[in-house]
């Protein structure tokens, strides 16, 4: 393994400093919706999930899915940052502190990406409005353009959300900038369509989610590392590929994000493109969630089957590498110490793991005591099917999560 400036071996449990933050190595829970909020607050399954991979010897968690504001969630039984949320998340901080990781929220708002009916707007808020493709599984079947109020109001939730995270304990806050959520629906061609200076070029689709990205360093980039996540590419012909995903990046470092964890893909439109392979027939069938079910029809319908691959978004990634100098995190597919040594060796900070973590919480111990390689994981996808059951997001191979854990909010 090479550092790209010294060209010096660099390990994957050395240090790695992002924004004002050092981790402790270079592998970080990339953020996979647990299912574990019932109540809209973290459970204590919850709290036990990610306690467990801290434990596990994962520098950074990512606490997935973490809404802005009531209408910024995409399904009931999501996390809203607020007040009432604060003692539940701080619970889950002092836990992942114990274990000397790191703590991130993923803070987010889906858009017209919902199936929330209850909200503030008559219509799902999106970069444009008219007709909402999501609303044929949520029945909100328009969407509505958002005002230059409404993206003023949106940033200032992001702010507060970020501040409220850094009173919780959170040591970074990582923006949703990807898989077909707000901020990226204003990036994506495949959803924004306007022609004022919000639309059109790149330059413009980024301008307001360089705003958000800009008001939350400012508010918080001091204390906190300011993560972004986006998807290099789109995944289907009309929407940004790598090219795009490189200047996307070009962008992100000129507004000063302290780290890129690179994505893929989108949630309607190319959900294989984001996991690097096609849900099993099996899951399809027994899905919970019925939108969960819904979405595994829809690929199963419309995207050609896929099997997948180790590191199956590196050769995209390389683009942006190629493109910036700022810190970036692998992701997709790293399933091996041979494959993390690869990443690193070609110029990777770090490496962001989902599915191999929700298998595995020890896997990083174990491939530093030297005790295994390759992870257990199978890449199945079951994993997502589970999101919704009543103990939440769990791997196949091993036990079900603790439903009675999973009704009790952290704090109580
Ligand atoms: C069960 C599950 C839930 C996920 N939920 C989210 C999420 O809430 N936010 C997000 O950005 N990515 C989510 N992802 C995507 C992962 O963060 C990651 O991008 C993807 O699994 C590829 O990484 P991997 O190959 O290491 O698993 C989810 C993945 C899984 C398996
Ligand atoms: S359910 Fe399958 S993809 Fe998910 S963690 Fe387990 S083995 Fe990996």
């Amino acid at each position: 393994m090479m550092n790209r400036d010294q060209d010096l071996p660099v390990s994957p449990f050395s240090p790695l400093t992002i924004g004002p933050v050092t981790l402790r190595n270079r592998f970080i829970k990339s953020a996979t919706n647990e299912g574990m909020a019932p109540e809209g607050v973290p459970s204590k399954q919850l709290v036990k999930f990610h306690e467990s991979i801290a434990a596990g010897g994962t520098a950074m968690i990512t606490l997935a899915y973490c809404a802005v504001s009531a209408d910024g969630r995409t399904l009931p039984g999501q996390i809203v940052l607020g007040r009432h949320s604060q003692p539940h998340l701080r619970v889950l901080t002092d836990a992942v502190h114990r274990h000397g990781a790191a703590a991130s929220a993923q803070i987010t708002h889906g858009g017209c990406f919902t199936f929330i009916r209850e909200r503030s707007t008559r219509r799902p808020l999106s970069a444009s409005g008219g007709f909402n493709k999501v609303g044929l599984m949520s029945g909100m079947f328009t969407k509505q353009a958002m005002t230059e109020a409404d993206m003023q109001q949106v940033a200032s939730q992001f702010v507060s959300s970020a501040r409220l995270a850094r009173e919780a304990g959170f040591d970074a806050v990582e923006l949703h900038l990807g898989h077909g959520y707000l901020l990226s629906q204003f990036i994506s061609p495949l959803y924004n369509k306007r022609r004022d200076q919000y639309g059109g070029a790149l330059d413009n689709r980024l301008r307001f989610p360089a705003m958000v990205l800009r008001q939350v360093l400012d508010a918080v980039g001091k204390d906190m590392a300011v993560v972004c996540k986006y998807s290099i590419t789109d995944g289907v012909r009309a929407g940004n590929n790598a090219e795009d995903g490189a200047a996307i990046a070009r962008i992100l470092e000129r507004e000063g994000a302290h780290l890129l964890v690179l994505s893929a893909g989108m949630n309607v439109e190319s959900i294989t493109t984001m996991f690097g392979s096609s849900f099993p027939k099996e899951n399809r069938v027994t899905a919970s969630n019925p939108i969960i079910a819904a979405a595994m029809m829809i690929q199963g319908l419309t995207e050609p089957k896929v099997d997948f691959r180790e590191l199956y978004l590196l050769e995209h990634a390389r683009k942006v590498r190629a493109a910036v100098q700022m810190p970036l995190a692998y992701l997709g597919g790293v399933k091996s110490l041979s494959g993390i040594e690869q990443v690193l060796a070609e110029g990777f900070d770090a490496v962001a793991l989902g599915r191999v973590l929700i298998a595995e919480p020890d896997y990083v111990n174990k491939l530093a005591a030297g005790t295994c390689r390759d992870s257990l994981c199978t890449s199945c996808n079951r994993c997502v099917a589970m999101m919704y059951t009543p103990g939440g997001t769990s791997c196949v191979l091993g036990q079900p999560g603790d439903a009675r854990l999973n009704s009790l909010p952290a704090a109580y």
